[in-house]
């Protein structure tokens, strides 16, 4: 891959060093490398989640194999937990209250009719706290669909989501690969959504019961936008689309799907920034969510 200079820079600021292979015969075809090191692979195991398959599930090579064929693919921290080898089952999220259907027809609503029902929400307790709703941004029909978690602050004022410094950071990491948010700069890239539109009070975690209730709103949206792949950025989106509880750092490096559209998991950007030296892996994940868009 050819990096240009604007994308270098936003490598640069993403803490992310580029690569050269120590030897020249390695067999790369990756410049860039997470700054952390090497370890071992993830597992290959598709997700169960009802009605999903993996779609390629990642097959990286063992740890002690000498020239992987994609250096800085896969780098779990040196103290995650040792992943199994076989597929294995995901932990559910227990339904505790019932996903279904907040104000009713949400799953045959238009754009128009769907923002509408958004900002009249009230279906769960965060109405209460919230200034704005965060509907979503990006082009309508997009290629990459960005799921992050709930409204900050910053979102709750301005009702656009990540426009605070993980916002910066989600940028700068769309901007490495050529992507941009504004719907009007280049055709069919970004749409970006969050799992909650209501900013949960102090920026507390959405609970269990919020999460459901603002789910049919996600699902919506990914069925407008009809997104050729979902970048999920952290625990809760991961808990909606995967039902999972699994911890990124096991979910990621595979490509998981939800109702038909692969799906990547990587970190939150908020979790980036309190935790640069994981950037690589983030940088990774983009890289394999870039892939599957090159397949497809
Ligand atoms: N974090 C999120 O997950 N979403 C936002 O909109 C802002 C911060
Ligand atoms: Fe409605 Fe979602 Fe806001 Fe709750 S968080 S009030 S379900 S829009």
């Amino acid at each position: 891959m050819v990096v240009s200079e604007r994308q270098a820079a936003m490598l640069k600021e993403m803490g992310i060093r580029l690569w050269r292979p120590p030897v020249p015969d390695a067999a790369s075809t990756s410049p860039l490398q997470a700054d952390a090191v090497e370890a071992a692979p993830a597992a290959a195991a598709p997700v169960p989640r009802a009605g999903t398959e993996a779609l390629r599930p990642m097959t990286p090579p063992a740890a002690s194999d000498a020239a992987p064929a994609r250096p800085g693919r896969e780098a779990p921290a040196p103290d995650a937990e040792p992943v199994a080898a076989v597929s294995r089952p995901v932990r559910l999220r227990e339904p505790v209250a019932p996903v279904g259907d907040p104000v009713g027809g949400v799953a045959g609503m238009g754009w128009e009719a769907l923002e509408d029902a958004v900002a009249n929400c009230t279906a769960c307790a965060l109405c209460e706290g919230r200034t704005r709703t965060v509907f979503g941004v990006g082009h309508a029909s997009a290629h990459w669909m960005v799921v992050g978690e709930a409204p900050g602050e910053q979102e709750d004022r301005q009702g656009e989501p990540f426009v605070g410094k993980s916002g910066q950071l989600l940028d700068n990491m769309l901007a490495a690969l050529g992507l941009t948010r504004q719907p009007a700069e280049a055709a069919r890239q970004v749409y970006i959504a969050n799992t909650v539109k209501c900013r949960p009070p102090g920026n507390r975690n959405p609970d269990p019961t919020e999460l459901a209730r603002c789910e049919p709103y996600l699902v919506r949206q990914i069925a407008l936008v009809k997104p050729r792949v979902i970048l999920a950025m952290g625990r809760f989106a991961v808990q909606s689309l995967l039902r999972s509880n699994e911890p990124i750092g096991r979910l990621r490096g595979r490509v998981h799907q939800f109702e038909g559209v692969p799906l990547v998991v990587t970190y939150h950007p908020a979790y980036l920034l309190r935790n640069p030296e994981d950037k690589g892996r983030a940088w990774d994940d983009l890289c394999l969510a870039r892939e599957v868009l090159a397949q497809g």
